[in-house]
């Protein structure tokens, strides 16, 4: 029987890839490495399992990159060191399986406690500093510090490579370092990393062109950035379309492929006065490879306090007709699914079969229960 899911079931071509589908696993933090912040085989098994089920790509955990302050959370995976040895078994299960796996490269910025390891007394850094109770919580970036952090980027890219993903994904969201440097309210500097747009995305270009000189021009990176950030959900970056522009064409420039523009809701208006999405907006501006991500087959939005469990909540699995109907309409290319398929690996295939009634619903229990059947 033909599916009733023409285009998200179609292959899709990235530079020397080719996807057999259009699903992709949204990158998840499930702060499950051990305590040398190592991925060890636990993670093979989560991966290989959603390439069984279904998903075209998986884009990897964050995993921080080789600068002291570049880890925010406990228990995170590195992209360095010993480390790197559990990403190549990793990518080697992936492959296997007959999948893609995308590292996604990260530095948390300001989302950081001294406490965390493997460098705790470092506070966090920014484009700016913050100070509180007399105490220098975030450190302003000197340009020695942004040179010693594109060098880890550059590295951890070249690792990457190195060890066999088939791309990268740079973390330019969620309030973390690239996303606090775009960002007027956190970045307020007043040399040429701060005041307009194009001067707050700077740092970014700057990470960006370093890597695409160190991998050539056949190994994808994708982008990925947000209006909202952890601890706002109305933030936003830019103003205009004309502001998305100007910040995206110099991303491009600088050489990224890829674009993921992370949004809670995917079909939701990115400005006033058009219904078009902020996928729809980077696909007209940049014509690049663009990926919608948001509340895709899941009734409720992404919300922090999922993540850190702090309130028990049902989810409930939905059709995704509107998703079909925006690709085969050209919004976008791609669809990052996180929830749902943290929930149910095998959720590309049943939405494939139409089994939506099979599907596991994403309740507070999915992390714990992801956990324990690792
Ligand atoms: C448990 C969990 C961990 C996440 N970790 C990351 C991460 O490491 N990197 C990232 O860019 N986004 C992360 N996100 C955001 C997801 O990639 C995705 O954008 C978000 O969940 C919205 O998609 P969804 O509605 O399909 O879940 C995380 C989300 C969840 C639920």
């Amino acid at each position: 029987m033909p599916t009733l899911l023409p285009n998200i079931f179609s292959s899709y071509k990235i530079n020397n890839l080719t996807l057999p589908n259009r699903i992709i696993m949204s990158p998840m933090t499930r702060m499950v490495s051990n305590d040398k912040n190592y991925p060890d085989k636990d993670f093979n098994s989560y991966y290989r399992r959603r390439i069984e089920g279904g998903v075209g790509l998986i884009i990897s955990s964050a995993s921080f990159i080789n600068h002291p302050s570049a880890n925010g959370y406990p228990n995170m995976p590195a992209f360095y060191g010993a480390a790197l040895d559990g990403w190549r078994n990793i990518v080697t299960e992936v492959h296997t399986a007959g999948g893609y796996i995308f590292s996604q490269l990260w530095h948390a910025g300001p989302v950081r406690t001294p406490e965390i390891e493997p460098h705790s007394g470092i506070p966090g850094s920014g484009p700016s500093s913050i100070v509180k109770e007399g105490k220098v919580i975030t450190k302003k970036l000197s340009s020695t510090d942004m040179h010693d952090i594109i060098f880890a980027y550059v590295q951890a890219a070249k690792d990457a490579q190195s060890l066999g993903f088939d791309g990268i994904e740079i973390h330019g969201a969620h309030g973390f370092l690239l996303d606090h440097f775009f960002w007027k309210k956190s970045n307020t500097r007043v040399d040429e990393y701060g005041g307009s747009v194009n001067n707050r995305g700077r740092f970014a270009c700057e990470v960006i062109s370093a890597i695409r000189a160190a991998v050539g021009i056949e190994f994808p990176i994708s982008f990925r950035f947000s209006q909202w950030k952890q601890d706002d959900y109305n933030a936003k970056i830019v103003d205009n379309p004309d502001e998305l522009e100007v910040l995206l064409s110099a991303l491009v420039e600088a050489g990224v492929d890829i674009f993921h523009p992370s949004t809670r809701r995917f079909w939701e208006p990115a400005f006033e006065g058009s219904d078009l999405s902020l996928a729809g907006w980077t696909k007209n501006i940049t014509n690049k490879t663009t990926i919608a991500v948001g509340s895709i087959g899941i009734d409720h939005e992404y919300i922090i306090n999922h993540f850190v469990g702090e309130e028990p909540f049902e989810t409930k699995p939905v059709i995704i007709d509107e998703v079909e109907k925006r690709l085969s309409d050209g919004e976008f290319d791609l669809i990052a699914v996180g929830r749902a398929i943290l929930a149910d690996a095998a959720w590309p295939q049943k939405i494939l079969n139409g089994e939506l009634k099979n599907i596991q619903p994403f309740t507070s229990e999915s992390l714990i229960q992801e956990r324990s059947s690792l």
